[in-house]
């Protein structure tokens, strides 16, 4: 990249940063985790360090957060509430310890004592006292010009409203995080993310009292300004704290040497599922306040204190339980319950632990402790296990041999391909005879590339199965509306919703149709082929005979085993059944012989975003039907890009740059008239 190319990459990535910063600051709505966060944050100042031409008004070493919202009174810190720098590990902590030796001019014998505080995920907030009464409460906004939310403040019950003490100072600001217990999350986990922000959005309610309504809490560590203050260390300032009646952090700790410091950080890591709130890593303070005063500050933050965080995606934790769940197709999946713990930003207690074979080659036992890893889009699993904190008396795992939801026999499939048994243990009944299994084929059946029906989603297919308003597919097209009318959420002008989404998925493709059934090994790809195969769906029904399936196997992409799988769902009574009943009330459409010469001809296509009343494969459907195709790149290869909602930005900028037409929804549609 040239120095042109290095500045217009480096501002877009900025642009995006302002937004992220104005979404999490300003509208109290995060888009994305904080150690995504903080990723993005870390890369700025990489870039910034690595081409030092690059600044910009909006760059992380500037701005501490955003500019307050509109709703509070805006007041300026009378000290900025700053940030602090992140270690990583221990070479950066030794770093930071002779930075502050070589800035006293001090040589590695002068012993620095630090004040150890696990550093708690909330949300900071800044106290004034005067003569021992609170006067002003204000959130931490930019770090510069807070908000007022004293009466916010005000409702939590571990801020005390007025200190009696014969030492606390005349004026005082003091600092702590605002912040929930996870026990206590629990209960409001439907509302928001994380913890945090339950915090964050419970702390600028309009309204005192909706603050007042959840248990926040809070823990002092600092003061910003003060007249008066007696103490001469941060650990005897903690002590005052505690005396004048603030909650301090019971695990906060004086400590010297940086073999010491990770000691702690380590036993406390791996503590951190037993602690009742969030904690992202240790902060360590230079505890002489005189010595804190001749090291200042740099930048944003001070030079006598550093974050030392934890990892961002491992975290160690209980292992509750062991629970297996069941798939559509049968397959056993053990999960594990753990305890509940924080991993960059989330809360996890389920990890997935794949199959029998994994458990057994971990030996992962009920209430081991283990430690748990959640990176990107990927699902948490365990990595290991710590053998030496198994209770004497643990035993190995053992995998259920029936199928816990039907009582049926488990089997493990021969895989002709691979030549040896599958890893997974499938329940053996077939489909709908097992309860678990079925409700997994309904879910399935109105999956978005499925039937696709608008608002009828996973947990209403799980409570409609409680309450037996459906047992099959097909009974979703006869549900009893009197009776879902009398269900708790539900009122008419939903149930009109409902109706109306159902009754518009009725006509519907055949190899949506065939897709929809949840057949074994029949994926939208083979549902595709076996669709133009058949062309209608009353042949479809016909296929299982002996002479039809052998003209399947001459389809490129459908092998024996799927032939065999078809077969076998077409001989069961049950499936039989649900054929014929959906072919009745479904409008199948057959298969047109696409034109070669259709609308789209010779155009290729990208879409993005969300689309209104139509999946992406409906969408795919469509264009292809009408000759055009799709491709995944944005490159000049593309003629159009058709946006949805919430399209992607980079997709977006960069069909600008390359001068591709931009279509949204309704103008795509007109060119298919
Ligand atoms: S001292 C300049 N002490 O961490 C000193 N901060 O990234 C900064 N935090 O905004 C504050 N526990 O929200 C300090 N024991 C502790 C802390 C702590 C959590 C948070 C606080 C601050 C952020 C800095």
């Amino acid at each position: 990249m040239n120095k042109a190319e290095i500045i217009k990459n480096y501002k877009k990535k900025i642009e995006n940063f302002k937004k992220l910063n104005e979404a999490y600051y300003d509208k109290n709505k995060p888009l994305i985790t904080d150690a995504e966060y903080d990723s993005i944050k870390f890369e700025l100042l990489q870039l910034e360090k690595k081409y030092q031409y690059l600044k910009d008004e909006f760059s992380p070493s500037n701005t501490v957060g955003f500019k307050p919202s509109k709703i509070f009174k805006k007041i300026t810190h009378k000290e900025p509430m700053l940030s602090l720098s992140n270690a990583f590990d221990e070479k950066d902590l030794e770093n930071f310890e002779q930075k502050i030796l070589n800035y006293l001019n001090k040589t590695k014998e002068f012993k620095i004592e630090y004040s150890a505080e696990p550093k708690i995920d909330g949300i900071s907030a800044s106290l004034t006292y005067i003569d021992g009464n609170l006067t002003r409460g204000l959130s931490r906004g930019d770090g510069k010009i807070g908000e007022d939310i004293t009466g916010n403040l005000k409702t939590i019950k571990d801020i005390p409203l007025q200190i009696i003490s014969n030492d606390i100072p005349k004026e005082i600001e003091i600092r702590g995080e605002v912040f929930i217990q996870n026990s206590d999350f629990i209960k409001l986990k439907n509302k928001f993310a994380n913890p945090r922000n339950a915090a964050s959005g419970s702390l600028r309610q309009k309204e005192s009292e909706e603050t007042k309504k959840i248990p926040l809490r809070f823990i002092a560590y600092t003061y910003g300004y003060e007249k008066g203050l007696k103490d001469k260390n941060q650990s005897d300032f903690l002590k005052s704290l505690s005396k004048w009646g603030f909650k301090i952090n019971p695990l906060n700790k004086v400590l010297m040497g940086i073999d010491n410091l990770t000691k702690n950080y380590n036993e406390i890591e791996k503590k951190r599922s037993e602690i009742d709130f969030d904690i992202d890593g240790i902060v360590y303070k230079i505890n002489d306040f005189e010595l804190q005063s001749r090291l200042g500050y740099v930048a944003n933050a001070p030079r006598w204190a550093i974050a030392h965080k934890f990892s961002s995606d491992k975290a160690t934790s209980q292992l509750l339980d062991i629970e297996i769940q069941i798939g559509r197709t049968g397959a056993l999946t053990p999960v594990a319950k753990i305890k509940p713990v924080n991993i960059g930003g989330v809360v996890v207690s389920n990890a997935t632990l794949h199959n029998e074979d994994e458990i057994n080659r971990k030996d992962i036992r009920i209430n081991d402790t283990v430690l748990v890893e959640r990176a990107g889009d990927v699902i948490p699993h365990i990595l290991s296990v710590d053998l030496s904190k198994r209770l004497n008396d643990s035993k190995k795992y053992k995998f259920p041999n029936k199928c816990p939801s039907c009582g049926s026999k488990i089997i493990k499939e021969f895989n002709s391909a691979a030549k040896k048994f599958d890893a997974v243990r499938r329940c053996s009944s077939e489909g709908y005879d097992c309860d678990k299994v079925a409700i997994e084929k309904i879910k399935h059946f109105i999956s978005k590339e499925a039937l696709n029906i608008d608002g009828f989603g996973k947990k209403i297919v799980e409570n409609f199965w409680k309450l037996k308003l459906i047992k099959f597919p097909q009974d979703i097209f006869k549900l009893d509306y009197n009776k879902i009318l009398n269900l708790e959420g539900w009122g008419k002008q939903s149930i009109n919703n409902l109706k109306f989404s159902i009754e518009e998925k009725k006509t519907i493709s055949l190899e949506k149709f065939i897709y929809s059934l949840g057949i074994r090994h029949i994926g939208l790809e083979g549902a595709k082929l076996i669709s133009k195969h058949v062309k209608t769906s009353h042949n479809f029904s016909n296929i299982a005979k002996d002479e039809n399936l052998k003209d399947l196997e001459n389809l490129d992409g459908i092998g024996e085993m799927q032939i065999k799988s078809i077969k076998r769902f077409l001989s069961n009574k049950t499936n039989k059944k649900i054929v014929q009943d959906l072919q009745k009330i479904l409008k199948i459409n057959d298969v047109k012989k696409i034109s070669s010469k259709g609308r789209l001809m010779n155009k290729t296509f990208m879409l993005t975003g969300k689309l209104t009343n139509m999946s992406r494969s409906e969408a795919k459907h469509l264009i292809e039907q009408n000759s055009g195709s799709i491709i995944s790149n944005v490159s000049k290869k593309l003629n159009y890009l058709i946006i949805g909602e919430k399209p992607t930005k980079r997709k977006v900028d960069l069909a600008k740059e390359l001068n591709i037409k931009i279509l949204n929804q309704s103008e795509w549609l007109k060119m298919l008239n």
